[in-house]
């Protein structure tokens, strides 16, 4: 299946839906996937560098130090899904390690994303055949008739994962079983369970960039949904949950204020959050509970000297 992307018409009035019930709800939030829009994702390229955000660069020393053994466990697989862009070079690392590999298939919400991202890998891996798939990943996916479809295996990096609460990234992951079918595998990024301290200073980098990322959102629906939130009047939060083992990205409202979003107003009283995000941490002994929840066994894991951070690789049970 080539799904097409939605008409930028039906985004719209789909994002303009979610931020009217987000905003009309008691506990007011917004959905973390519309962070990224152009700035947005500029933003977050800008978060992967900071020396304070551990998360890339820890996983890509993972990969860095791993990707060979990583590839030798994945020597059945004829074609890789990849969840996301698939562009970085985390993704190269593996590619290319991976001997029998026939297909790589990018999904991605994004057409335009994908479509460069095909043209670049093309060129790389002129032996690959690349399969872009524009579509929503947390559906299962209908590979194309033509591509082989045993030995599937998916790649999920970045510990996106995390943004999902526990029940939905069940769901998800159930969805990347049937897109793998039985023994298929899936290589995923986890990002751990570590001290507090750590965790604030990633989400309130020193550098404000993760404030400007969130911030982000708001500018977003000012643009796209004639809304006409002053920016200045919100302030960027970052909480650690520990009982949940989650950092809380808000956006607080430092005045009593009417924002409106088209034709809708909206009351903001000093002091209310916007809940923006949840980026789960887990240790791996949940993450592999979480796993097995969705139909996956764990066939190895490995992690960083500090435990930060892990890529485990799960194997869909029923073969
Ligand atoms: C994309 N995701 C894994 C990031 C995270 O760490 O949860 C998003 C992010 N939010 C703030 N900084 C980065």
């Amino acid at each position: 299946m080539d799904m097409i992307a939605p008409p930028q018409e039906v985004a719209t009035e789909r994002f303009f839906q979610d931020v009217a019930a987000g905003l009309s709800a008691a506990s007011k939030s917004l959905p973390c996937k519309y962070f990224y829009d152009q700035r947005g994702s500029q933003l977050f390229d800008q978060i992967c560098e900071l020396d304070a955000y551990y998360v890339t660069r820890t996983e890509m020393q993972i990969m860095q130090s791993f990707a060979a053994e990583m590839a030798a466990e994945l020597s059945q697989t004829e074609t890789l899904v990849e969840l996301g862009s698939g562009s970085s070079v985390k993704t190269r690392l593996l590619l290319d390690q991976m001997d029998r590999l026939a297909v790589y298939a990018p999904v991605d919400i994004s057409g335009e994303h994908l479509y460069q991202t095909a043209i670049a890998l093309k060129r790389a891996y002129p032996h690959l055949d690349i399969a872009p798939q524009s579509a929503d990943f947390t559906q299962p996916i209908s590979l194309p008739e033509h591509l082989p479809q045993d030995g599937v295996a998916a790649y999920f990096p970045g510990s996106t994962i995390g943004n999902f609460e526990p029940d939905e990234a069940v769901k998800l992951m159930q969805a990347i079983a049937t897109t793998c079918g039985p023994g298929g595998e899936l290589l995923i990024g986890v990002d751990l369970a570590k001290p507090e301290e750590v965790l604030l200073n990633a989400y309130d980098d020193p550098q404000q960039i993760t404030a400007a990322f969130n911030l982000n959102l708001l500018r977003r629906i000012n643009q796209e949904l004639e809304g006409n939130f002053d920016l200045s009047q919100f302030r960027h939060m970052a909480i650690f949950n520990a009982e949940a083992s989650r950092m809380e990205l808000y956006l607080e409202s430092l005045v009593e204020q009417t924002v409106s979003v088209g034709e809708h107003e909206f009351q903001f009283s000093a002091g209310e959050r916007i809940l923006t995000e949840y980026s789960h941490k887990y240790s791996i002994a949940q993450f592999t509970d979480l796993a097995a929840a969705a139909g996956f066994t764990i066939e190895a894991s490995w992690t960083d000297d500090r435990e930060y951070f892990a890529v485990m690789l799960l194997r869909v049970l029923g073969r």
